[in-house]
């Protein structure tokens, strides 16, 4: 199996990107952010507080059954049997996403799931540590990164037009904090791994990104 890893920071267009990548290339989208958000997302609506009680969240996970369905080549998060994908992108499940990932009991939860996912099929896997811990033998790693005006810019677009009552103030502090909590946690932190091809995408526009990503697969297993 061909196995794509593609990390960095939050709203480099890492899921937008990928996802045009792996439909062009007939490749599997796996979106790990979306299971760190499904778990908080859980997690908030049950009433727990993830940073102060990480004890109800380890027990959570005990009766919590987290699967991924493909609905139109769309990834769909199902969380005890109900879909969530749409409520999973709201700054709150954002910011739990993020401080739920920094519990190594959740990474360890859900590191077995994401390898057996990409052992059976070509992928292009997008999170945090996906060159660094979960596939480390992955054929290409990508560090996909931008400034955080340029990727706040865009989230905060993507924000608007779904609705959401924000400011680009806002989602810029929320970035750099996330961010910020990302990369300077224990356990797995965003990094870039030391084989991972570097792409700044802060001057690139959408298709421009996508035709890089794929030069660089391309390079490396022959599929255009
Ligand atoms: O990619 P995203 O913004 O949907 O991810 C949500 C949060 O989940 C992000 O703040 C960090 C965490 N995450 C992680 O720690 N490891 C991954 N492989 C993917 C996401």
């Amino acid at each position: 199996m061909i196995n794509v890893a593609i990390d960095g920071p939050a709203g480099a267009g890492k899921s937008t990107i990928a996802r045009k990548v792996a439909a062009d290339l007939g490749y599997m989208y796996i979106d790990t952010g979306a299971m760190y958000r499904s778990l908080a997302y859980k997690a908030i609506t049950g009433g727990i507080s993830i940073s102060d009680e990480p004890m109800r969240v380890i027990s959570m996970l005990d009766d919590t059954a987290l699967d991924i369905k493909y609905i139109g080549g769309t990834q769909h998060m199902l969380c005890d049997g109900s879909d969530i994908t749409d409520y999973i992108r709201t700054p709150e499940v954002s910011a739990g996403a993020s401080a739920i990932a920094a519990i190594p009991e959740v990474r360890a939860w859900l590191l077995q799931s994401q390898r057996s996912l990409a052992s059976d099929n070509n992928c292009l896997m997008d999170g945090r540590d996906i060159g660094t811990v979960v596939l480390p033998f992955a054929n290409i790693k990508i560090f996909l990164t931008a400034s955080a005006e340029a990727r706040a810019k865009r989230r905060y677009d993507e924000l608007i037009l779904k609705g959401e009552d924000v400011t680009f103030e806002d989602v810029l502090s929320d970035m750099i904090k996330r961010d910020n909590n990302d990369s300077t946690r224990a356990c797995a932190p965003l990094k870039q791994a030391d084989d991972a091809i570097l792409v700044d995408t802060s001057d690139l526009s959408f298709d421009e990104s996508v035709a890089k990503i794929k030069n660089i697969i391309a390079d490396k297993v022959g599929d255009k």
